[in-house]
């Protein structure tokens, strides 16, 4: 009984009401550019946007591999991911773009940022990545990418814990790695495609 009762305790505590209205306002606020930008250029900037909240199961896993306690404080303030935000743009200029956006938003504080685009990771990962604070004390973690870096992403997550026939291990992270590099030159060949429409436009 005891052992049944602990385990519906979510790890997020009392604080879950708070995670969804964050992530409630956050929508708001994304689809209120995109309408903006919709009715400026007659475009859409996002292709698609997901939020999840952390599943209990993997927010646990990731206080046991810090070495953290299982608690609300270590889910919510220590770790910053509790609150995830996808938001997969069609041009790269759109990810900057979005970006701005988000920075000039005076209720919420930039905490880190990562550009993974500029920097792209050693196996081809590309994503721009923010973490903000909000007012009230909550974290949340945006990526936001093009549909080419998604797909990549995707797939590599798919293929990651997939055991490689021995001696193939090399070979595949090239692979990967020269995949990333592709669709990020077809982004910068679509980026300049846009750029010449819009010019015109
Ligand atoms: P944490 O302690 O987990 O926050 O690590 P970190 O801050 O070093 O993570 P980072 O900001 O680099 O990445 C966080 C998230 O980005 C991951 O949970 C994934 O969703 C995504 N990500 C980062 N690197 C990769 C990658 O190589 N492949 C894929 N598919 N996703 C990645
Ligand atoms: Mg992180």
């Amino acid at each position: 009984m005891e052992e049944t009762a602990e385990k519906e305790l979510s790890i997020y505590g009392e604080h879950l009401p708070m995670l969804v209205r964050i992530i409630e306002d956050m929508e708001k606020r994304i689809d209120l550019l995109r309408e903006s930008m919709k009715q400026q250029r007659g475009m859409d900037p996002v292709e698609h946007c997901l939020s999840r909240i952390k599943s209990e199961e993997s927010m646990r896993e990731k206080c046991v591999r810090k070495g953290l306690a299982q608690t609300p404080e270590s889910a919510l303030f220590e770790i910053h991911d509790a609150i995830g935000f996808r938001i997969v743009c069609a041009f790269v200029s759109d990810v900057y773009m979005i970006r701005d956006y988000l920075a000039e938003a005076e209720d919420l504080e930039i905490v880190e940022e990562k550009d993974y685009i500029r920097n792209a990771k050693p196996n081809g990962y590309r994503s721009y990545h923010m973490i903000l604070k909000t007012q009230t004390g909550y974290y949340l973690e945006i990526q936001l990418r093009t549909i080419s870096m998604d797909t990549w992403a995707a797939l590599e997550h798919h293929l990651k814990y997939k055991k490689t026939v021995s001696g193939n291990e090399q070979l595949i992270v090239r692979e990967l790695k020269r995949c990333a590099d592709e669709l990020a030159s077809t982004d910068v060949s679509m980026q300049t495609i846009r750029d010449m429409i819009f010019e015109e436009a």
